[in-house]
């Protein structure tokens, strides 16, 4: 698959699941679409809560759902898209809680940050250098 269509592909499920966005609160948007060696594709939205700092990011959605699917590891790439103009990265939470999947593999993904209109692919290592992650604990 060439990285433009991989691209596409991804962004586009992250598109489809910000449909089930549920942000009454915020109003904001946000879908997530992880991609794994084995092809499979695991999406998530953000769940907000009436109790407003109990909201749930897009990225760890989709993380506890590929956690409960059994994948451990073998994430290669991402896709994050918000409702506003600007392509959005993923917040330094949802960094830290990609990094436990993503190390468990040791795989360093692609995480394309976007918008409607552009998506821009930065390396996880590069959004979150030096991380602490499963091997620190030894
Ligand atoms: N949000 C995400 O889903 N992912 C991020 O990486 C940044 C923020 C959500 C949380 C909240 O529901 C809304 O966006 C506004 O902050």
């Amino acid at each position: 698959m060439s990285d433009d269509s991989d691209r596409d592909e991804l962004v586009i499920a992250a598109k489809r699941a910000q449909e089930n966005a549920y942000a009454p609160y915020s109003k904001f948007r946000v879908g997530a679409a992880l991609r794994f060696a084995d092809g499979t594709i695991v999406t998530g939205a953000n769940v907000e809560n009436a109790s407003y700092g109990l909201s749930l990011c897009a990225e760890a959605m989709a993380v506890a759902k590929a956690m409960n699917e059994g994948h451990r590891g073998g994430l290669e790439a991402v896709a994050v898209i918000g409702s506003g103009k600007q392509p959005i990265a993923p917040c330094g939470r949802c960094r830290q809680i990609l990094f436990e999947l993503a190390d468990l593999g040791g795989t360093d993904p692609l995480i394309w940050c976007a918008s409607k209109e552009e998506a821009e692919g930065v390396l996880l290592s590069e959004l979150f250098p030096r991380a602490f992650g499963p091997g620190s604990l030894d």
